[in-house]
């Protein structure tokens, strides 16, 4: 098969915002899919100013016909610059109506032209419109970003389109490893700038000791908070303990603790919990939408006040109060989220992915990102965020996994 190498060459960086132009690994994958039939795509993403450059990839081998923003990530700046380069982008009002604005825009795309059609998404936005979406023969299937996303259309299966989730990969395992620094940066300057706090000697509870979990503790204990944490599963409170984070029953946790960070992608705190977290105590969630924290049960019990532009503060009627940070959805997306060379590789996983679903090579229902993509993926990061691997072409890692035969024993 002959690839186009010169497509790339098209690629405008040069207004895009300085943070998000660093795409060379993206940008030398963007060849390897056939230049004809273009098919087109739908986004339903976090629009940071560190997106615009993915986009305008994106763009150059599958035309985006519509982005759907997150609206607790859409940043102004990016979504004015995208406009003003001719993409059309809806940014819902709500979180709620983030699925059914994705499932009316993907349905018009559809409805617009016969040209095949695939969406790339971060939340399960179109997990209750499977059905509805397999019944348009040109549309090619979903790429999932996130676990949420993951999770949502795991419980809302059996899918009769193709939904390639890169949510658990291990690549995607990187990324989570440093949200727990971005989420602590957005955490610490939030505490700096309203409460004139800082996290030294902080008493932290982290629930739920999964990917961002571990991270967020990791992240905490770096600024000398005292970080103890709670898991719904047992043997995951057990590894917690044995790299040093107490772990504690939620009820003797909450009542401890000065800030409480949400992780486990579902309603943590309930509002049987409510009782329990300390007077004066701050909730951050580091999962995904609002779901973190039961807020509107919390509302019904509680009198609610906007405290600053970001922050509400929750009165239960003993007098009681606790403060939640942008009304429960992830506190790292105030501030760009990550930054720097990873996301070229997380953009890199999606776009393989999406040239899979293309292919029509992904199965129908939920499926993983095979280990192939990742190994071309690793590969062409290497090849251009390491100098040391970029000067050693013939190291063993450009030809793995073949290369593990090497080591083999000969008989
Ligand atoms: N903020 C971000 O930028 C960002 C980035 C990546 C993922 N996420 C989101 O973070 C969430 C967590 O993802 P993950 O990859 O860490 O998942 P994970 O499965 O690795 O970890 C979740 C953990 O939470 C625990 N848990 C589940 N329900 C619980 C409950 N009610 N109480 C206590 N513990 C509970 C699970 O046992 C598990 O250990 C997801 O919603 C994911 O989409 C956010």
């Amino acid at each position: 098969m002959r690839f186009s190498t010169t497509r790339f060459m098209k690629i405008d960086l040069a207004g895009a915002p300085k943070f998000g132009a660093e795409l060379q690994a993206l940008t030398s994958l963007l060849g390897t899919v056939a230049d004809e039939p273009k098919h087109r795509c739908v986004l339903i993403t976090h629009v940071l100013d560190t997106a615009v450059a993915y986009v305008e990839a994106v763009n150059n081998v599958f035309p985006v016909v519509r982005i759907v923003a997150i609206p607790y990530s859409a940043s102004p700046s990016a979504v004015r610059t995208l406009r003003s380069r001719g993409f059309n982008v809806i940014v819902p009002a709500s979180i709620p109506e983030i699925f059914t604005e994705s499932e009316k825009q993907v349905t018009e795309a559809l409805q617009e032209s016969q040209v095949p059609l695939l969406v790339q998404e971060v939340g399960g936005y179109l997990a209750h419109a499977s059905a509805k979406l397999s019944t348009f023969s040109h549309f090619l299937g979903v790429v999932e970003d996130t676990n949420n996303g993951h999770w949502l259309y795991e419980s809302t299966g059996p899918h009769p389109i193709p939904v390639l989730s890169m949510a658990q990969s291990p690549l995607k395992s990187i990324e989570d490893s440093i949200i727990g620094d971005a989420v602590l940066f957005s955490i610490e300057r939030i505490l700096r700038e309203d409460f004139a706090a800082i996290c030294q000697g902080m008493r932290c509870a982290v629930i739920g000791f999964g990917k961002i979990g571990r991270s967020t503790a990791v992240a905490l204990k770096g600024r000398e908070a005292v970080v103890s944490i709670y898991d719904i599963n047992p043997s995951i409170d057990i590894s917690a303990k044995v790299e040093g984070f107490f772990p504690m029953p939620l009820h003797d946790l909450l009542p401890t603790s000065d800030l409480v960070v949400g992780c486990t992608g579902q309603t943590s705190i309930r509002l049987v919990d409510m009782p329990f977290i300390k007077d004066g105590a701050i909730l951050a969630s580091a999962s995904s939408k609002a779901i973190e924290f039961a807020l509107s049960d919390f509302g019904r019990e509680c009198t609610v006040e906007k405290f600053s532009d970001i922050i509400w503060r929750y009165s239960q009627y003993n007098g009681k109060k606790f403060y939640v940070l942008l009304k429960g959805t992830p506190v790292n997306f105030r501030d760009g989220s990550i930054l720097g060379t990873i996301l070229d590789m997380i953009y890199c996983e999606l776009f393989l992915c999406m040239r899979e679903v293309a292919a029509r090579k992904a199965p129908l229902g939920l499926s993983k990102s095979p280990p192939p993509i990742q190994e071309e993926v690793a590969k062409a990061w290497l090849k251009h965020h390491s100098d040391d691997f970029i000067r050693a072409m013939d190291d063993k890692v450009w030809e793995y996994p073949d290369s593990l035969k090497l080591g083999l024993p000969k008989f």
